[in-house]
Order: structure tokens, then sequence, then C-alpha cells
């Protein structure tokens, strides 16, 4: 048989990566691509020591294929905590950290029902609709950027940019000249939002990042500045809304393809939907690889992986490790709880987490009260081709009788 061959801009990839992934795990856990020159740990052990071992596998080169091939000097100018090492990360985690306790996070509640249960009134009565263009492409974006304070003709449009951002053509590492483009749009609406905002304060977290400060530890006090808040704002509409879109579109798929754990969840919404969330996490995370580049050699499984690289830790391989999970490719909800790391894992594990989870949840139990019976058209499912990020642009779903 020929060597494996995992790449990550292939339609085997973004069509369906789990054979590859299991070739991964088992024939070469330390996995070395000539054609894109990155190496790659499939296996959940490695995945998760790697997450704690941020002095050898670093975020400081970006988190993507694309942007570790460029210029160091570029990303560090970006200054984005998710591509950022201690002592940097520690300082700007502990600033955006104020704005996403778990009291401000729950306080939302009000808002995500309101948001989430004002799409679905729109879709009542119709016999059929697209549950990620017209349900959960729109309504992560709407949350994220009201708790920005992005005015509200603006919200989609952001949405619409990182879609462009993040779409790749096969086998191309960058964005297209329509995503550099959208990236630069984004990123100069976000740095004058702030500006505005630095002029005319709301209640918004855009406003309070502008006024956090720290201590450094010598009595210095620190603050965020313009281009650090612009680019977290920036971040976050990606972090934030591609994901969540992603789950519940990934969620819809899979109760539809196993009935018998959709029936499982009706049960008992309320004391099921938590565990939904986790397993869907588990079983198709929107987030299929976190980017890392080795600051030195490091050895495992009989192979050496040099200083110098870029390296994939591939969440979505290490989520069906059968050295880990038992029966990892049944899709179980009532599987028992272990290490959620579909939302990263260590230093860098998502911030938005317990939002996440609460989006999901209630979009699920919305789903689950209004549509008990439904049938997603498996012809019209059409996925995206994006970068770190997996999922579906297009689940026909029927409503049933
Ligand atoms: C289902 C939804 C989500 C998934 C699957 C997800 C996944 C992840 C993953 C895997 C990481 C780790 C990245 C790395 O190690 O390089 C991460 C980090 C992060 N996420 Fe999420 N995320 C989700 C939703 C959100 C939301 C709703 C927000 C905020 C509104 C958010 C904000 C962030 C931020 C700021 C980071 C970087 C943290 C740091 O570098 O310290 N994410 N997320």
């Amino acid at each position: 048989m020929a060597p494996v061959e995992f790449d990550p801009f292939s339609s085997v990839f973004f069509d369906d990566p789990y054979d590859v992934y299991r070739r991964l795990r088992d024939e070469s856990p330390m996995y070395h691509n000539e054609t894109y020159g990155f190496w790659a740990l499939s296996r959940y052990d490695d995945v998760v020591a790697a997450h704690r071992d941020w002095e050898t596998f670093s975020s400081s080169h970006g988190v993507d294929l694309w942007t570790m091939k460029s210029d160091p000097e570029h990303v560090r100018n970006m200054r984005m905590i998710i591509m950022m090492d201690p002592p940097e990360h520690e300082r700007m985690r502990a600033l955006v950290s104020r704005v996403f306790t778990p009291r401000a996070v729950a306080a939302l509640e009000p808002m995500i029902t309101e948001v989430i249960t004002g799409v679905l009134d729109g879709l009542a009565g119709r016999p059929s609709f697209d549950a990620v263009a017209e349900f959960s492409g729109p309504f992560p974006v709407e949350i994220i950027s009201r708790m920005l304070g992005v005015p509200a003709a603006d919200r989609q449009q952001i949405r619409h940019w990182l879609d462009l951002q993040l779409h790749r053509e096969p086998g191309e590492l960058g964005p297209t000249p329509a995503g550099l483009q959208a990236g630069a749009d984004a990123g100069t609406y976000f740095y004058r939002l702030v500006q505005d905002k630095r002029r005319r304060p709301g209640d918004d977290m855009l406003s309070r990042l502008i006024g956090a400060e720290l201590d450094r530890g010598d009595g210095e006090m620190t603050r965020l500045d313009d281009v650090e808040i612009a680019g977290f704002a920036s971040l976050l509409g990606g972090a934030g809304a591609e994901t969540v879109t992603k789950l519940v579109g990934n969620a819809v798929v899979l109760f539809a393809r196993n009935p018998d754990q959709w029936q499982c969840l009706l049960d008992d919404v309320g004391g099921r939907v938590a565990g939904a969330v986790e397993e869907i996490l588990r079983y198709y995370p929107p987030s299929q690889y976190q980017g890392r580049w080795s600051l030195r050699d490091h050895t495992a499984h009989g192979v050496t992986l040099p200083a110098g690289y870029p390296v994939l830790l591939v969440t979505g391989a290490a989520t069906r490790d059968e050295r880990f999970f038992v029966d990892p490719d049944r899709f179980d909800i009532l599987r028992p709880p272990s290490l959620a790391i579909g939302l990263g894992y260590g230093i860098h594990s998502c911030l938005g987490a317990a939002l996440a989870r609460m989006e999901s949840r209630i979009a699920l139990t919305e789903l689950a009260r209004r549509w008990p019976r439904f049938e997603v058209d498996e012809s019209g499912l059409r996925r995206v081709h994006m970068s770190n990020v997996a999922g579906f642009a297009n689940v026909p779903l029927h409503v049933a009788a």
C-alpha cells in the first residue's frame, strides 16, 4: 500500500478525512508532509502533550499553514492572542479574560436566547429550510458582534468577510485574492470601530477592553492598544462565529444520520443537551487542527521532528483515537465526559468555551422543541473548503409530519 498522505487542502480532507486520520495514527503518528513541509501529530496523547508543551510547540508563527509560511515579524505585528507565547500571551489573556468571566457569559443568556429564537421564528411554518445558510450561519455572528458593539447594519457583513478569508481552493495554502481583500477590509473596519468607541464608549466589549488595565507585576499598569483590540475583535469574529455555525450544522447532520441519538436527546433535552454538545465536538470538531511551530527537536515513536517546522496538532484525528476512546466512531451522546480538546487545551484553550457551549445548547434545545421530526436531504449537503475549520455550508432540512 502507498504511504499515507495527509493533504489538508485536498477534497479528501474537506469531504471525509477519517480514513486518512486512522492511517496517520496507526502508520505515521509523527507524520511529515514533504509537499507542504509540515509535520502532523494525530494520536490523542501526543496532541494533548504538545498542547501542554508550548516551549516546543509555539503559537508565535501563526496557527494555520499559510500564516506559518509568512514572515514571523509580520505575524508578531498582528498581535493576536492566538499567535502569542508566554509572557505576551499571559498578559493578553489576563486582559481579555475579564470580558469573558463565567458571570459575564451567564448574563448573556437572555440575549443569546433572543437572537436564536428570533432567527428561528423567521423559519416558522416553512416545510423546509437550510439549517446552515438560514440558521446556524446568521445567529453566532449576530451574537458576537452584538457583544463587541458592532452596529446592527454591519453584523452579517462580518460573516461574509470571514467566509472569504477562510476559504481555500484545493491545493492552495492561502486565501484567494478576494479573501485577502476581505481580511484587509475586516481589519480596517475593526480598527476604525475601536477608534470610534474610544471617542464614544458604549456598553459593549470593545469599550470595556479600551478601559481594561492590568498591573504588570512591577507596579506599572498596562493597557491594550488599538491594534491589539482591533486584532482581538477580528479574531473573535472568526473564532466566535464560524465555529458555532459549523457545530450546529454538524449536529443537524449527525442527528439525521443517527435517529436513535436524536430520540435519546428528545427523551430528555434538558438533561442531555450538554452531553450532546460535547459529543458533537468530539465526533466532528469544527476546528480540525491547531497549527504550531517547532522551536526545538522533538522525538517520539522513533522519529525526530526537527526544530523550525510547522506542526499540525490534528484534533479531528485525536478525538477518534481508539487508544483513548471506546468505540470512537460511534456517535453516542451519553458517552462519559472526557477532556474536550475540540475546544483546544492548555494555555490557548478556547476563551469562548462557555459561550460556545451555551449558544450550542440553546440552538439544539430550540431545534428539538420546534422540529422534533426532520430529515436532511443528503444530496444537498455542501461542505466548506476552509483552513482549520470544517463543516457544512448547506444542510437542507425538511420538516417531517
Ligand atoms: C464550537 C465553537 C468553538 C470551537 C470549536 C472553538 C475552538 C477553539 C480551539 C480549538 C481553540 C484553540 C486554538 C489553539 O490552540 O491554537 C480556540 C481558541 C480560542 N477561541 Fe474558540 N472555539 C469556539 C468558539 C469560540 C467563541 C464563541 C469564542 C469567542 C467569542 C472563541 C474565542 C476563542 C479565542 C479568543 C481563542 C484563543 C485563546 C488563546 O489563544 O488564548 N471561540 N477555540
